[in-house]
């Protein structure tokens, strides 16, 4: 069975999905919804049987979709959402589910309800080192964790306003706060520190902190800090550190190093994790098998709600407790 898939949202990440998507079995890219018909049809051109469209409506009327990958900025998910889950179609939603936790739960309701496949790219859980470390942990005691995101500031507009991306911790340190959670379990607590040190003085229209701390605490006892910057155009780490009684695993973008006392091993991610993350998605829409998709939406909610009570935290200066919208 061949697969109609539509992509809302033509830029950066839209268009990796799409060329993925194509050089898999089974699949077509039958439709692209953009801002505009033209940017919708560019999109559309290098596949032989894709059309452009202005809007989701317009698309879902006209074809027949199996599935679609929503790749849109955080300010603009809602409409989206609720017009897919009216129609039953199974999506793949970009992280992060939006800039604050009140639409995305709204969202999250009606996907429980519709009973919907849905899946969410937090793509960190499908690397191989993942998979590692949860393998390694079964027989150690996580004591600590430290992580971070420190880089650059993307060059798109909607990033370095609050109300278009949520910030640094909502829009790309989500990654890392969600892996804490996928290896170490759930956050019951979070306390935030951001500032502006260099980017708003350097950059036009730059209203998002610049540097920000968070301390966690985790239902198990384990308690861990993330940081990130993204004013260190010159940096780009990402990772996990996590801290054992039988020594440290350092999770990045490459894969894993577990240092023991003496001895460290490395385990190099072979296969590409975005693939290993639609390879789980589309089986879950042929089968209706959803044992494969590793963040669905109920659970990008909670880490959602983790990095919006960083904000919240950061604002007012007062720690937050988790989960505050149950
Ligand atoms: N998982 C990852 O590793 C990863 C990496 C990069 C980006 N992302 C996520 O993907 C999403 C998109 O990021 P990007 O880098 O492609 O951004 P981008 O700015 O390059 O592209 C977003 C596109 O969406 C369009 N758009 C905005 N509102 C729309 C709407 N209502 N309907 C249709 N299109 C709309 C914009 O015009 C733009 O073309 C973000 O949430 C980002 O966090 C994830």
């Amino acid at each position: 069975m061949t697969l109609q898939i539509g992509v809302i949202g033509t830029g950066w990440f839209g268009r990796m999905h799409a060329e993925k998507l194509a050089r898999m079995e089974g699949v077509n890219m039958a439709a692209f919804v953009a801002t505009s018909k033209q940017k919708a049809d560019d999109a559309a051109k290098p596949f032989t049987d894709a059309r452009g469209y202005e809007n989701v409506s317009d698309m879902l009327d006209d074809r027949k979709l199996d599935a679609v990958y929503i790749c849109v900025p955080p300010f603009a998910h809602g409409e989206i959402e609720n017009e897919l889950v009216k129609r039953e179609i199974p999506f793949l939603v970009e992280k992060p589910l939006g800039v604050d936790i009140e639409t995305p739960a709204a969202i999250g309701q009606a996907v429980q309800a519709s009973g919907l496949i849905t899946s969410v790219g937090y793509h960190f859980r499908y690397m191989e080192s993942a998979d590692k470390a949860k393998e390694l942990l079964e027989g150690r005691l996580a004591a600590m964790a430290i992580g971070n995101w420190m880089g650059g500031m993307p060059g798109v507009g909607w990033w370095r306003k609050m109300e278009g991306s949520g910030g640094q911790f909502v829009e790309q340190t989500t990654h890392i706060v969600d892996l804490l959670r996928y290896l170490l379990g759930e956050v019951t607590e979070v306390y935030a520190a951001y500032g502006d040190r260099i980017m708003a003085g350097k950059e036009d229209g730059v209203e998002v902190p610049d540097i920000g701390t968070a301390t966690f605490k985790l239902a198990s006892g384990v308690v861990a800090s993330i940081s990130n910057t993204c004013a260190i155009s010159a940096g780009d780490r990402a990772g996990l550190h996590i801290y054992t009684d039988k020594g440290v695993l350092e999770l990045g973008h490459h894969g894993l190093i577990d240092i023991e006392s003496s001895r460290k091993t490395e385990y190099v991610n072979k296969r590409d994790p975005y693939q290993l993350e639609n390879e789980a998605f589309l089986h879950a829409v042929r089968t209706g098998d959803t044992s494969l998709i590793r963040s669905t939406y109920a659970d990008a909610l909670r880490t959602q709600e983790i990095t919006v009570a960083a904000n919240q935290s950061a604002k007012s200066g007062l720690p937050v407790r988790l989960p505050s919208y149950l």
